[in-house]
């Protein structure tokens, strides 16, 4: 097997398929689906990030696979994706000049398929970076070239096919500065320049995002993130919108205030906001209680984009517990998803129909966008 796609594999291994998992059938089938109500409360899509494991893995578990498949490309559901690791540096060029497209390919054929938009992810970021990025003691020339040689190849193989492109992902610390990575520490904050600058030319339809986590509350990090925003607007290089991970805790997750006043503090500079990569962990076991939290969480943080006429979709990192990454990473915690291992829809499916369904806040925004629409 080819490196990159070995690689892909232990990044990307449905983990959670123990022995009896995936057998359930979804016993509450009754909403008309989650992109439907999204795009009635004013959303251009909802949306689930999905990997695409080989087919080793599907390997005994093609009955789970087959139900998952359903639900993921059901359009009444979902009307966007993202690759969650196929398009990520570490797997589409492992080696200098080497490229390989085939696990983000089969995410993105899969999407035009079945119709659905792809939010791309994600071009600069100093995680999932193939070693030698990291590995080579590079002049900042030398970096520039290595920087717009990768993205003229990645957004250049994905032309036209991306809604949105995660142009640098992560690029700053909690408190606001900038998070040393290779990149930065050659090229300070111009690489960021240099990403976008480059990404506009290559592909001038998608819109371009800066993406990060813990932007869903006012904070030092919020204001870094604006800093980047007003940075590339006054130096004139597109910037279109920033991508709220919302990788967010059950227990305590932001108010809805705090996530409508930190969406509007993107808002107001004149970019878009999407949820990207919203997921609600839980500290496992999951009970009666904490899904109840989640439910909340889930309902305030799509509530929160609802409110906000610049916040234009949600998509959540896969859909399904046993694919979501979260255990891995976050020792004791989990089900962070809307979908539980049997395949039946969560309390936290119910949070986003409430969201989606609240015809206050709908009809406010509506009379927002129609008032912005009367100005245009
Ligand atoms: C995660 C994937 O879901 C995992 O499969 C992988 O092993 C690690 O990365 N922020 C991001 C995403 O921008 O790309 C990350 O995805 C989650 C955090």
């Amino acid at each position: 097997m080819h490196l990159a796609s070995s690689l892909f594999l232990l990044a990307s291994l449905p983990f959670g398929f123990a022995a009896g998992k995936g057998k359930g059938k979804g016993k509450d089938n009754t909403s008309v689906g989650l992109d439907v109500l999204a795009r009635k409360a004013g959303l251009k899509y909802f949306g689930a990030a999905t990997d695409s494991p080989g087919q080793r893995e599907r390997a005994g578990h093609e009955a789970a696979y087959a139900q998952y498949d359903q639900i993921m490309w059901d359009s009444t559901e979902f009307s966007s994706t993202t690759p969650t690791n196929g398009q990520k540096w570490l797997f589409v060029e492992p080696q200098r000049g080497v490229f390989n497209f085939t696990e983000g390919d089969i995410v993105a054929s899969k999407a035009r398929a079945h119709g659905k938009s792809l939010r791309c992810h994600a071009l600069v970021w100093h995680s999932q970076l193939a070693p030698w990025v990291e590995e080579t003691e590079w002049t900042p020339e030398e970096l520039r070239k290595v920087i717009v040689d990768h993205i003229t190849a990645v957004a250049g193989h994905y032309k036209g096919q991306c809604y949105a492109w995660d142009v640098v992902n992560e690029a700053l610390e909690e408190d606001g500065s900038y998070r040393q990575s290779v990149f930065y520490k050659v090229l300070g904050e111009e690489y960021i320049k240099l990403a976008f600058e480059t990404t506009a030319k290559v592909d001038p339809t998608a819109k371009l995002y800066y993406n990060d986590y813990n932007l869903e509350w006012p904070s030092a990090k919020t204001e870094g993130a604006q800093r980047i925003v007003k940075m590339l607007k006054d130096a004139k290089i597109p910037i279109h919108g920033v991508g709220l991970q919302a990788h967010l805790i059950a227990e305590q997750p932001p108010t809805i205030d705090q996530h409508i006043a930190a969406i509007r503090g993107f808002t107001k500079l004149g970019v878009e906001v999407a949820l990207t990569e919203l997921d609600i962990r839980l500290t496992m076991p999951a009970t009666p209680e904490n899904l109840a939290q989640q439910k909340e969480a889930y309902k305030n943080a799509v509530g929160a984009c609802v409110q906000v006429c610049g916040c234009i979709g949600v998509t959540i990192w896969d859909f399904y517990d046993p694919f979501s990454w979260v255990p891995y990473v976050f020792t004791s915690e989990g089900a962070a998803l809307p979908w539980a291992d049997d395949f039946s829809k969560k309390p936290a499916y119910d949070g986003i129909v409430e969201a989606l369904t609240n015809k206050t806040r709908r009809s406010k925004r509506r009379s927002i966008s129609s008032r912005r629409a009367n100005l245009a």
